[in-house]
């Protein structure tokens, strides 16, 4: 995978940047945990199924091989669990993810600049089912950064199933990673500003890597006003441990305007339903979800009284 990169990296606007990206993916493959050899060895059964084309049918990304072994896929693909992005579908098999990507997808792609041409940088991308959606829309390159290795693991596997992949890579880098280089025409970042310590350093990085003029798609978690500025979890928040601020659309718009991005807009904001985010015998043993997360007399309250997830999506430029 690190090959094809670079081999497709040096043929685009990234080519500064590339041995670097390279240099950095292959020291953070090298950590010593142990589920790698497991994951490994998923990847390499899979490489031995057909590969067939990707194309998005909603709600699935879809690899229409023939004549899987959809048994033994199945059970590679349970080697590399949880599944919490998606839903793919490979011929007839369904991986069905906890999350239902699409719904996000839908929200936001009338509301961004045509992908078409554009090099494009997925901040926190998972296993990469929503660069997979940027590169098949046009993207000339669709970059995923994702620190966590069995999620990169998850994008190889679905990568393996793909005859003639489409430009997307994930590399497992954190934002931080980045070299300071503004070559990025668009940037995602969905879902990992309320894991960030500091919300306002993560908004410079994510400018420093933009092109001048370029888009920035931001969705995160929010809370409506009557609430105040913002939450501080104490502790958990819908049992994540590692939530740092929930911010209301008007205090968001705020950081946005200090970080000095400009044309500003906020283009959506959705209650997480548990149509979105469901238990899926995709994520393992832990099969909680969603609704086991909420206050199970008052759907708007999470179990520790704070305010249900919602998400906004705000548009704005460098
Ligand atoms: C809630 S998931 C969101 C995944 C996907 N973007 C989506 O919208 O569904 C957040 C992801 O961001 C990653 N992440 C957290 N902090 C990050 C950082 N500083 N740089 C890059 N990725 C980060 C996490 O490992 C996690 O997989």
């Amino acid at each position: 995978m690190l090959d094809d990169f670079s081999k497709q990296c040096t043929q685009s606007k990234l080519a500064n940047l590339c041995e670097q990206l390279v240099n950095t993916s292959k020291q953070k493959f090298l950590v010593n945990n142990g589920n790698i050899p497991k994951w490994e060895g998923a990847i390499e059964a899979i490489k031995n199924q057909p590969q067939g084309r990707i194309e998005y049918q909603s709600p699935y990304l879809k690899i229409n091989s023939k004549n899987i072994d959809k048994d033994q896929l199945e059970y590679s693909l349970k080697q590399l669990m949880p599944w919490r992005k998606g839903p793919y579908q490979i011929e007839n098999l369904s991986l069905d993810s906890e999350w239902r990507g699409d719904m996000k997808w839908d929200r936001l792609i009338q509301n961004i600049r045509p992908l078409k041409g554009r090099t494009v940088l997925d901040v926190g991308a998972g296993n990469g089912y929503f660069t997979y959606l940027m590169a098949i829309t046009g993207a000339k390159i669709a970059l995923g950064i994702e620190p966590f290795l069995l999620f990169n693991y998850q994008f190889q596997a679905i990568r393996a199933l793909i005859n003639n992949p489409p430009n997307a890579f994930i590399l497992p880098l954190r934002l931080e990673d980045m070299p300071n280089e503004c070559v990025f025409d668009t940037v995602f970042s969905m879902g990992v500003l309320y894991h960030q310590k500091d919300h306002m350093q993560h908004l410079q990085q994510l400018k420093n890597t933009m092109a001048d003029d370029g888009e920035l798609v931001l969705e995160t978690l929010i809370i409506d006003s009557k609430y105040g500025d913002q939450i501080i979890p104490e502790d958990r928040y819908a049992r994540m441990r590692n939530v740092w601020c929930l911010p209301s659309t008007d205090t968001l718009h705020d950081w946005l305007e200090q970080t000095r991005f400009k044309n500003i807009k906020l283009v959506d904001v959705t209650k997480t339903t548990p149509e979105e985010q469901r238990a899926t015998h995709w994520i393992g043993g832990n099969t909680q979800s969603l609704k086991d997360f909420l206050d199970p007399n008052d759907e708007n309250l999470t179990i520790e009284g704070l305010p249900a997830p919602k998400r906004a999506i705000f548009i704005c430029n460098k």
